[in-house]
């Protein structure tokens, strides 16, 4: 995972590695640094544990200034979140200095075998880039780093700097996302476009390429070392909405822009009391003639909008689909074929789990559809077709925006497909794309309505060691977001069951005073999910339900009830989720959490 940046500018390029490296930072923030050649010709470094912040107080301090430098924050996969194993990483003689988004797998390997043990000033894998940068390079860059690169396995984006070298800036990338690009105050290599804060032109490298960027120009070389012309493009920065308004925090802010995301997204699917899906993304023809089977293939809070999808397939069209955890699809030898539609689910585009079993769908010949945040991003681009959640930028690590806005996607798509096949009426169509159109309202509604409970449930619950969350068929798959959405940001341990296997084993775990939250916004499974509630109430559990304002009647003996409004059951997940999101919020609040940026965590997951 990590963030990189490397620029070289007219006048100082420090506070534009930091600048960018702020906004890189929901790619790790566990430490961070920068390495620059100054005008002296030496090649300085300043690297700290934490975040950006303390690293911007150190290089602050430092008095570092310099017209080319890279930088890097850091989400650990080889060695501990400190300082001596921060990026950049120098190679032994000190003439390079790499950072590194990515994995390198075999850098034991390289290790034991090339660099024969060698001295190594880190436990990271890339440091031992910066040594066979120096073990090839015989006076041209440009070949050290494509001999480098063709020892190493794994996945890789890297910015390099060379002494010998002070004006040109190189990169190279395999598999993690890195951009080249030129604007009026400097060249840039970065790993998102946020990173620069200016109108530039760029380009994304592919596979194996390697780039080296001078103030003014833009050289780039296949895996051969030989030179390739790309194609310079604006560079779009999603968008530079990164501040938090009135509120103490980002999630806290995208939890309430959520009617607007559901709002924004829905809007161009639905046209005239019709719910429309472009025929590139689902044709008459496939459907009916081609379409066997959907495998819906996510990671994480995604996975979970996909758990809802799949059952809404099924229920509502009668196509067989299939939630599948993407890092645990590409090695389950898949049953995909040219009859398949593989929906990949992604807020950022970038998740490696999810972008390794696009390309292995792709590979057998399923069509591929993604459902993405960030337009440009990997995912999106080697799709087939896209549809785009329009959630914003979002910069909380726990989604809440950009997941409600992948369900209100599944819900058009299924609307679109069970109509297709022919098993739900003009009427019945017409019916549901109007519940869906009223989602956003009753999104703005169920917020208000439960901001002031889930406070003060949490003053309740925050202190307790565990709790789970219950819920049958889609309600199941709300308590497992809720679940998440717990432990991801309160650090609680919370674990999520389908509301008919507590009794098989895990109410064994229920003492008195445990909070066991249910969701039941189902008719159809809501009194059987009511008499499970009964069971843990009789083990002495706290017992929570969020139900609709039909079902809250047959709920009237839980302790808590949170109320959501009436909609079709199919989209009622929409809604029971609101509430859950803002106990965890309210709950990682009282216990002094940071919200925005949990320990352990990255908003972009980018190595598998
Ligand atoms: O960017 P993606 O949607 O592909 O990310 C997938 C997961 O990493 C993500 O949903 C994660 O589980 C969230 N932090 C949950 O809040």
């Amino acid at each position: 995972m990590c963030g990189i940046i490397g620029t070289i500018g007219d006048r100082n390029i420090v506070p534009a590695l930091i600048g960018g490296l702020r906004q890189l930072e929901y790619r790790g923030y566990d430490s961070a640094g920068v390495a620059a050649i100054t005008q002296a010709h030496t090649l300085a470094r300043v690297r700290t544990e934490g975040k950006i912040a303390s690293l911007d107080e150190k290089v602050t301090a430092a008095k570092l200034e310099a017209p080319i430098g890279i930088g890097h924050t850091r989400w650990a996969t080889h060695g501990a979140p400190v300082e001596r194993n921060a990026h950049p990483h120098f190679s032994p003689d000190g003439r390079f200095a790499v950072v590194h988004n990515g994995i390198i797998e075999n850098a034991s390997e390289i290790k034991s075998m090339l660099l024969k043990g060698g001295v190594f000033a880190s436990d990271t894998d890339t440091e031992v880039i910066a040594h066979l940068l120096q073990l090839y390079y015989t006076g041209d860059v440009v070949q050290a780093i494509r001999d480098t690169c063709r020892r190493l396995r794994g996945a890789w984006a890297l910015a390099i700097l060379c002494l010998d070298t002070p004006d040109t800036l190189y990169g190279a990338a395999s598999g993690s996302p890195l951009l080249a690009a030129k604007g009026e105050n400097g060249v840039y290599l970065a790993s998102d476009a946020i990173a620069i804060r200016e109108k530039a032109v760029g380009c994304r490298l592919h596979k194996g390429e390697i780039c080296a960027l001078d103030r003014d120009a833009l050289r780039f070389f296949d895996a051969e070392g030989k030179p390739v012309f790309k194609e310079l493009a604006p560079v779009s920065a999603n968008e530079n909405d990164t501040d938090k308004g009135a509120y103490a925090h980002h999630m806290l802010r995208e939890i309430m822009q959520q009617p607007d995301a559901v709002g924004r997204t829905l809007s161009p699917l639905i046209e005239d009391g019709r719910v429309v899906i472009d025929d590139g993304v689902l044709s008459a023809d496939f459907v009916k003639n081609g379409l066997r089977e959907i495998k819906i293939v996510a990671c994480g809070s995604a996975y979970h909008t996909g758990m809802t999808g799949a059952m809404l397939f099924e229920r509502l069209s009668r196509v067989s689909a299939r939630a599948e955890i993407a890092s645990e699809f590409r090695y389950a030898s898949p049953l995909i074929d040219e009859g398949t539609l593989a929906i990949f689910v992604s807020q950022s585009g970038e998740t490696a789990d999810t972008l390794a079993a696009l390309r292995l769908a792709k590979e057998r010949g399923a069509k591929i559809l993604s459902i993405v945040n960030v337009p440009g991003s990997a995912i999106a681009s080697e799709s087939d077709c896209v549809i785009h959640t329009k959630a914003g930028r979002e910069i909380a690590v726990a989604t809440t925006k950009a997941y409600s806005a992948q369900l209100s996607v599944f819900y058009a798509l299924a609307i679109r497909l069970a109509s297709l096949k022919g098993e739900i009426d003009e009427e019945t169509a017409r019916r549901l794309a109007h519940e869906l159109a009223a989602l956003p309202d009753r999104i703005a509604e169920t917020i208000e309505v439960s901001v002031a409970p889930a406070k003060a449930l949490a003053e309740q619950i925050y202190a307790r060691p565990d709790m789970f969350f219950i819920g049958r068929q889609l309600d199941f798959a709300t308590a497992t977001e809720g679940s998440l959405k717990m432990k991801e940001i309160s650090y609680l341990n919370s674990q999520a069951y389908a509301a008919g296997e507590l009794k098989h084993g895990t109410i064994s775990l229920v003492e008195p005073g445990t909070p066991v939250i249910a969701v039941a916004t189902d008719p159809a499974v809501a009194a059987k999910t009511q008499s499970n509630v009964c069971e843990v109430k009789a083990r002495g559990a706290k017992s929570v339900a969020v139900v609709t304002r039909s079902l809250a009647p047959a709920f009237a003996d839980a302790d808590v009830v949170f109320t959501v409004p009436d909609t079709s059951p199919y989209f009622a997940g929409s809604l029971a989720v609101l509430p859950l999101q803002l106990l965890s919020y309210y709950t990682a609040l009282k216990r002094g959490c940071d919200i925005d940026q949990p320990k352990n965590l990255a908003k972009s997951v980018t190595v598998e």
